[in-house]
């Protein structure tokens, strides 16, 4: 269902056209020698990208392909992925549209970080539509790249609080600090296996009626049966996946939701809900929750 984990540090590339602050994040999260995965190239389509030099000053490889038109681009792209043995490619702040020759190939294994709760404000200029609209709340999304813009699977996203005071600059360095914690541990759900976009393997394993359920969930909502799904597999009980997703299963059930809420914000109300469980199924909780927050 998905390659993850490899059982050996992952080699992961970025994509970024820009200032590269979330790369930075990245490779301060996956540095070379970093157990789960190292972020080991970096490209762009921009050869002034202040990301590259980023890259360099961290002796990371810093590759320019100079945008000529999507097919060179992307046939020059791939080809360097496949040459450097890339296991996971993460775009940061890359401000092209990739066509389906390079999507398709790397499903479930090429994510995204968009500065909105998508599927709301998809595109440019989000902060300052976030803020015409007089929205309370804003925030980050990171998801599996498909054929669309801004439209793959959610695996997980971040709230912000939008101010009254808030200029559009104000709100976008708000949003940026909470991307730094954000991408690198979206990142690593990938790696250790809790996190992956809906497919055929994921109806195999619940079933035709938990899957018809699921698949009408509002697409906010579903990342969150993914990754109780992750935690699941991962703690050998998938047998009561199609039971979880149709709103049962007991206390691992509960405990993988639970698990999944705490991953995407860490609440008072939800830790002590955990409390309440059996002790075998915190531990596991705690466990998983510990993994996928600890840098190391
Ligand atoms: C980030 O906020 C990211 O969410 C956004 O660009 C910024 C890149 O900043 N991405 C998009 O808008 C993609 N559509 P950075 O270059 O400093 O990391």
């Amino acid at each position: 269902m998905t390659p993850f984990p490899l059982g050996r540090p992952a080699r992961i590339a970025v994509l970024a056209s820009g200032r590269g602050t979330n790369l930075e994040a990245l490779m301060a999260a996956f540095p070379q020698g970093h157990p789960l995965g190292e972020v080991v190239l970096v490209l762009s389509d921009n050869p002034e990208a202040l990301a590259l030099r980023r890259a360099e000053a961290r002796g990371v490889e810093a590759v320019a392909l100079p945008w000529r038109g999507r097919r060179a681009f992307e046939e020059g792209a791939l080809a360097l992925l496949e040459a450097r043995g890339i296991d996971l490619v993460a775009l940061a702040g890359f401000m092209r549209l990739l066509s389906p020759r390079f999507v398709d190939p790397w499903y479930g294994r090429l994510l995204n970080l968009h500065p909105s709760l998508l599927p709301d404000y998809p595109g440019l200029e989000v902060h300052r539509r976030v803020l015409e609209a007089g929205e309370a709340w804003t925030g980050s999304t990171v998801h599996f790249v498909d054929r669309g813009m801004d439209t793959g699977p959610i695996l997980l996203q971040a709230r912000v609080p939008v101010l009254p005071t808030d200029t559009p600059e104000a709100l976008e360095a708000r949003v940026l600090k909470r991307e730094y914690r954000l991408y690198p541990k979206a990142l690593r759900l990938v790696l250790l296996g809790y996190g992956f976009p809906p497919g055929e393997g994921v109806r195999a394993l619940v079933g035709e009626a938990a899957w018809a359920r699921f698949q009408a969930l509002p697409l906010k909502a579903r990342p969150f049966h993914l990754l109780a799904l992750g935690f699941l597999l991962w703690a050998g009980k998938a047998r009561l996946a199609p039971q979880a997703f149709l709103g049962r299963g007991g206390p691992w059930a509960q405990g993988a939701f639970l698990f999944a809420r705490l991953v995407a914000e860490d609440d008072p109300l939800l830790r002590e809900e955990l409390r309440g469980l059996p002790e075998e199924v915190r531990r596991a909780v705690e466990e998983a929750l510990f993994r996928v927050e600890s840098p190391l």
